[in-house]
This record gives C-alpha cells, structure tokens and sequence, in this order.
C-alpha cells in the first residue's frame, strides 16, 4: 500500500479518494449493543418474511421462528388464515413451544400449568379457574403478530402499528424490476418447494446482504455463475440497474451449474425476462433471485452477532415437481455460489474486530450502492 492513498487510521479516513466511500466500521458488526439496537428498531419493527405458506397446510400445523428477540409461533387457524403469536405462555411466561415446528390437534397447551389456548389464541382452558368466568379469554389469550401472505410466504410485523407493506416490502422489488408487476409473471406463491437448504453461517447478517448487493466478487469465487452469466464477470452489480436482468451467456441452454438445459420454462414469463437471471434484495432480510424455469428464495433468521441461519428455497412448477424431474443441476449451481458467498462472508467476520478494520473498509464504485444500505441500518438504529 502506497502512503497517504488509505491509511487506516482515524485521519486517514478523510483523505479517501473520490471514488471510494466507507463501509460501516467493524463493531457494527460484532458489537452486542448494535445487533441488540438492530433487532429492536429493525426487526422487531418491519416486516419479517418468516415462513412459506405451504408448510403449513392442515389446520394445527405450526413452526416457531426467531424475529429480533421474539421467539413467534406461526400456525395455520381452523379458518384457514395463517395465524402468528408471541411464543409466551400469559399465566407465567412459559415457552409454549420449544420446536422448530411440528402439529397439535386442537390446541396449544402450555407444558407448565396446562394453560390452553385454540389456534386462534385464545385462552380455553385453565385448571383450577372454575368455570372460567374470572378471566377475560381474550384479553389473557396469546398476543397476536401481524401477519401478511405475499409471494407464497407469511410475513409477519412485531409492532403494533406495522409500517405500509407496499411502501416497503412491495416497494423493494417495484426498486428493482422497475415496476411491481413485472415479478408477476414468475408466479412465485403458485410454484412448488423443489429442494430446501439450511446454511448456518458464521457471519453477521449484514455481511451476507453486502455480498448479495455486490458483484465485485463474481470473477473472484464464483466461477460456475460466471460461466452461465458472463457478464458478472466484469464486477457490475447488473442486478442494480433497475429493470437489468443478467442475460445468459451465449451457449448457456439453462441456469444450471453446466449451462445444460433446464426445466420447463414458467408459463408467465415473457420474452423480455427469458434467458434472464434477476436478482432482489427486499430488506432487511429477503433475496430472491428469478430465472426463466425457477425461482430461488433466501430467506435469513439473524441469531447473534456472529451468526445468521440462511434458509434457501428453490421453487419450481408444481408439475415439475410432482413428476420427479432431476432438478439437481439446476439446485446445484445456486447452492455453489451460497456456499461460495457464506465462506466469503465468514472470512470477512473473522476479522471484524481486528484494530485493521476498527475504522472500516471501502467501497469501490461498483459498491457503492452498498452505501445506501448502510445509510439504510444508521437511520433506522440511529
Ligand atoms: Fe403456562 Fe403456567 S406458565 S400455564
Ligand atoms: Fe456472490
């Protein structure tokens, strides 16, 4: 490193040149208070994609997922509404439900005093209270998360008044596809789960949305997506340009981990966007990338500083599904480039809180749009 160009040091952070900009400094992503102020003001606050819908399909199903501090039961009500509550027992506090998912009959039952609750969340039963008529059923039910389906998936919201899911989710991808209907086409709450994977990545969830955000890295760690998208290679972040899909590359028959062909093309999807790959970032925790036959789905649960459960989605037709058709080549390729983006990102934790990093990096051209993610976290945790 020449002198004077980017000293690390507190003073030499003005001396940046132009065309840099500086990222977050390394405690924002280590740093309890800051995580603790981000799933207060971020995720408890927002909307929160948490479950796909289609998981739960019979009356009772439920799964339990982590938004900020709040551990929420999502399950499916008698009426077929997909319903969310804090997991929290209203007699003493209890964890009503201590797994991932699974599926009760009629009822949640609380495990400590049997407190019992319908899968609307109200309160049915409690031993010892008589004919009931001492408490309010309502008012002592389980308290109740917003809950919105978009996209085949439930959203939820923690705060009581929830921000405009238009205005915000809805907004993220109108942001990028240049208008909200242009995701219509790819049908994504008629399409089937093909194949799920969990990543348990050692790194802060802000550093798996920067990678998303930046294509700097293609050339570098991803040589199987660069092959079937060559202009990634160049370091662009293509997928910024509002209404810009990465064409395949000329040979390129498929989005497949070989550029062979895929399956069978999504019947909505117009000319314009076929031997297209499109990618979105719906913050705070949402990408979802679409290509002509499928669609590939992430969705992120942060749990600590250092560490963020990534569940990955690939959706396809119903009919492909069902009929067993091999869709490995097709997971195969995205799968690499997780694996390939998680070690990145794991890599880059390891040494944020190194005295190198106590200021921050920088953000070449091609990141800067990074930056407005970054302006994004400072609003909102102040
Ligand atoms: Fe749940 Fe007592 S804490 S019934
Ligand atoms: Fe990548």
């Amino acid at each position: 490193m020449t002198t004077g160009e980017l000293s690390t040091s507190t003073a030499g952070r003005a001396r940046l040149p132009e065309s840099l900009r500086e990222t977050l400094a390394g405690h924002y992503y280590t740093d309890p208070a800051i995580f603790h102020a981000e799933q207060e003001r971020i995720f408890e606050t927002g909307w929160f994609c948490a479950v796909h819908s289609a998981d739960l399909t019979r009356p009772g199903q439920f799964e339990t997922v982590q938004i900020g501090r709040e551990s929420v039961l999502v399950t499916r009500a008698r009426s077929g509404e997909i319903k969310a509550y804090l997991n929290v027992c209203r007699h003493r506090g209890a964890r009503l439900c201590t797994e991932d998912e699974g599926e009760v009959r009629r009822s949640f039952q609380c495990p400590y005093h049997a407190w019992t609750y319908s899968l609307d969340g109200k309160l049915i039963a409690a031993p010892n209270l008589g004919a009931m008529d001492d408490i309010d059923r309502d008012e002592y039910g389980l308290h109740q998360v917003h809950v919105r389906e978009w996209l085949g998936y439930a959203w939820l919201c923690l705060a009581e008044q929830p921000p405009s899911f238009e205005d915000t989710v809805i907004q993220d991808v109108t942001d990028r596809l240049g208008t909200p209907d242009a995701i219509v086409g790819y049908q994504v709450a008629d399409l089937k789960l093909g194949r799920r994977i969990e990543y348990d990545v050692k790194a802060n969830w802000k550093q798996i949305v920067e990678n998303f955000m930046e294509c700097y890295h293609c050339a570098t760690i991803h040589p199987e997506l660069t092959e079937v998208l060559p202009e990634f290679a160049d370091g662009l972040a293509a997928q910024y340009f509002v209404g810009h899909g990465a064409e395949f590359g000329a040979g390129v028959e498929g989005f497949t981990v070989d550029g062979s062909a895929g399956l069978e093309k999504l019947p909505g999807v117009d000319e314009d966007q076929d031997r297209r790959y499109y990618a979105i970032t719906v913050r705070p925790q949402v990408f979802i990338n679409l290509v002509p036959d499928h669609v590939v789905f992430h969705r992120m649960f942060p749990l600590a500083p250092d560490r963020t459960l990534v569940r990955c989605d690939w959706l396809y037709l119903p009919e492909v599904v069902d009929s067993g058709a091999d869709i490995d080549r097709s997971v195969e390729l995205f799968h690499r480039v997780n694996q390939q983006d998680f070690d990145a990102c794991e890599r880059c934790q390891l040494a944020m809180d190194s005295r190198s990093y106590r200021d921050g990096g920088v953000l070449v051209p091609s990141e800067h749009h990074i930056g407005d993610f970054h302006d994004w976290v400072r609003k909102h945790i102040g």
